[in-house]
This record gives structure tokens, sequence and C-alpha cells, in this order.
């Protein structure tokens, strides 16, 4: 990101440079698997750091031996959305100036006739939009490009896929995730970085033994960022700016928010806000209500859809219940309905992500939710 003014704290986008802390051994160990082209499933609840985290290894990969290529297919709702995002951040990743990328699309999609847009922001960016459509070329020849392209360039490709799991959504997926799937794992010169945030969907694409791409790589759980690292980038965030926060302070903020990365940083900087000199319980209180306020609007929205059952299901695990759903008092004292209920209930709120099942039973997704609905 080009900082042009030094923001202490910076959430809800990626973040790079002295935004991003440590991360080393994670960074180190994708960059071990991109330099010896093996596949990676990269997979961690929301908010938690992927895209930082590619990023980061795109940058410190060995550039003489490997072309990283990144697209985000969030917003592409069919396989041929993908295919013209796909190939043409292939194009422009590994063509760099314009030219180079025009020139690069008549040699390897000579079918085409690309749109140039330029970005407002910096003035030398550009867009490219292909086209591409099954008249002009089929499946297997967009997928096979990277192939073509990396055997010209003479280096090793990394495709790097953001927000992966939307593949889950398309019509007749599974036939396209074999076909993805069949032509990548014969690649030589490519290997694939799949990542995403949907938790569930990704555990059911790369886990489920009936699905095309079970084992298709290494899979990554990415874990929260720990207190001990978060200590020395805060504190000296804080000192940045003439303020001065303990260990204890840090510790705290880390573990309001379960030390998910994004609403650390979003604490640290309502903490910093209400901060004058040195910060004391009650600068960490006026951070969190500030933060629970922010978050009022989304999560009344959040919440308004559910049914009474499903908040009363929420309750039980805030209450601490994490397991034995089924038997007659837990059913009872939470007002779950019949046992028959309980499958459907975990399902649909595992579905829409507001729970979320750990080895040792079902939590809250969302640390800043469950203390609001405390607070409820
Ligand atoms: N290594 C890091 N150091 C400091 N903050 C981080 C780091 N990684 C993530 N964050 C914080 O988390 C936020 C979200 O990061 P990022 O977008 O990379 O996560 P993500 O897992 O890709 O999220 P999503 O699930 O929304 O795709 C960032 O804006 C930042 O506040
Ligand atoms: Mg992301």
């Amino acid at each position: 990101m080009d900082n042009k003014i030094n923001k202490s704290f910076v959430y809800g986008v990626s973040v790079s440079g002295n935004n991003f802390t440590d991360r080393v051994k994670e960074a180190q160990r994708l960059k071990m698997n991109f330099e010896n082209g093996l596949n990676v499933v990269l997979i961690s609840p929301r908010r938690m750091g992927k895209t930082s985290l590619v990023h980061r290894v795109q940058e410190i990969v060995d550039k003489k031996i490997i072309q990283t290529v990144y697209v985000d297919i969030y917003d592409c709702r069919t396989e041929y959305d993908f295919y013209n995002k796909f190939a043409a951040a292939l194009m422009k990743q590994t063509s760099g100036k314009m030219e180079k990328a025009l020139e690069n699309v008549k040699k390897f999609l000579v079918r085409l006739t690309p749109k140039i847009s330029f970005m407002p922001e910096p003035a030398s960016d550009y867009s490219i939009s292909l086209g591409i459509t099954p008249k002009e070329y089929s499946p297997e020849e967009i997928l096979a490009l990277p192939e073509l392209v990396a055997k010209r360039i003479g280096k090793h490709i990394v495709v790097c896929i953001d927000e992966f799991q939307q593949i889950g959504e398309w019509s007749d997926s599974l036939t396209v995730q074999k076909r993805l799937r069949g032509v990548w794992q014969h690649q030589q010169n490519v290997s694939y970085c799949l990542f995403g945030s949907k938790q569930h969907m990704m555990t059911n694409l790369f886990q489920n033994k009936r699905m095309p791409f079970y084992q298709f790589g290494e899979p990554n759980y990415l874990q929260p960022i720990p207190t001990e690292d978060w200590i020395p980038f805060i504190k000296t965030k804080f000192k940045e700016k003439g303020l001065i926060i303990n260990d204890e302070h840090v510790a705290r903020i880390c573990e309001i928010v379960q030390n998910q990365s994004s609403y650390v940083q979003q604490l640290a900087w309502n903490v910093m806000l209400n901060t004058k000199d040195v910060v004391s319980d009650k600068e960490i209180e006026l951070g969190i209500s500030d933060l629970l306020a922010q978050c009022t609007p989304l999560f009344m929205e959040q919440t308004g859809a559910l049914t009474t059952y499903q908040l009363n299901f929420m309750r039980a695990i805030i209450d601490g219940q994490h397991n034995q759903w089924t038997s007659k008092e837990v059913l009872e004292k939470y007002n779950l309905g019949t046992k028959s209920n309980i499958d459907k209930l975990q399902k649909t709120l595992i579905d829409k992500d507001f729970v979320e099942k750990r080895a040792d039973g079902i939590y809250l997704a969302d640390p800043v939710l469950q203390l609001w609905l405390q607070k409820q």
C-alpha cells in the first residue's frame, strides 16, 4: 500500500510494510513452498491476515526464479468471469508495462481484442479486459496459459487465487472444479496458492474426500498472531505518537478480541484515540465501547435475521456450552427445541459464519459479536 500519511493502525484492508507484523515463520514456509513449486491451500477465519500474508510472500520470493500472479475472484459469478479475470491478471502481472501486456495478449490470445482502461491512481496503472467467451476459447485453452507463459519467461509461475471459496457458488461447480484440478495437477512450471475466507466452504472444498480438490496442496491453517508479537508492534506505534502503553494493556487488547488481527488493530487505534499520554484501564474500556458502537449497525443487521432458536443456540455458547447439544438438560435450559432441531441449527449457523467447529466443540466465530451479545 502506498501510504503517504503514516497511519498508526490499519484495518479492513490488507496490510504491508510497517503495518504488517510478524508472520515470519508463516511467510518463510510459504516462500519455500512457492520456490519449490508446491501447491498451497491457506485457510483461516475472516480478517486474520491471509491476503496480507500472501502479498508479503510475493515480495520476498526469489524473483529470479519465481513470478507470482495474484487474482481475487470474489466478484466472479461464473466460470467465464473467472477465466477473464485469471487471464487478464496473468497477462498484466507477467508483463509489467501496458505495451508489453498487449503484445503478450496478441501472442497468447490471438482471437481477442482487449480493452484497456486507465486507473486514476497511480497514473501509470491500467486494467485489461479481455472479453473471453466460450466462442473464442475453451476453458482448457485458458487454463493452459500459465504454463505457456512460464516457459516463455523462463520462470516458475505461482498463481495466487484469493477468495477461492467463491468457486463453490458457481453453477455446475463440481464440473468446473474437476476441470481445474485436472489441468492444474499436470502443469510442470506452474503451482497454485488457493486461499479464502469462508472457512467451512474452504474446508469442504479441500478436506472432503469426495471433492475434486481433496488434498490438492499443503493445507495451512493460519493461526492468530500471538500476543507476544503484538506487544512490540503496538508499543512502537504508541511511542511514535509520544504515547505510552504497557505490556498488560496490549495483552488486554489482544485478549478482548481473541487476537483476531483486524480487531486488534481497530481496538488499538480506538484506544490510541482515547489516550492523552499514558494508557490506563479507562482508555482500554473506552476503546472497547467505541469498538462495540462501531460494530452495532452491522451486528444488528446480522442478528436481526436470526430465529429465536438460532439466537438461543448462540447464547448457550456464550454461556460456556460447546458440546452435548442434544442432551435433555441443554435443550431445555437454553430452549433449543427438540433434539432433531440441533443438526439444522448448527449447520445454518456454520453456513452463515456465525459459529465454527473447533477441535473441542462449537464456538462463536466473531469475538466482538460475542461481546456485543453479552452486553445486550
Ligand atoms: N501480519 C499482520 N500484521 C498486522 N496486522 C495484520 C496482519 N495481518 C492482518 N492484519 C490486520 O488484519 C486485517 C485484515 O487483513 P487481511 O485482509 O490480510 O486478512 P484476510 O484474512 O485476508 O481477511 P478476509 O477474510 O476479509 O479476506 C488488516 O487490515 C490488519 O488490520
Ligand atoms: Mg483476504
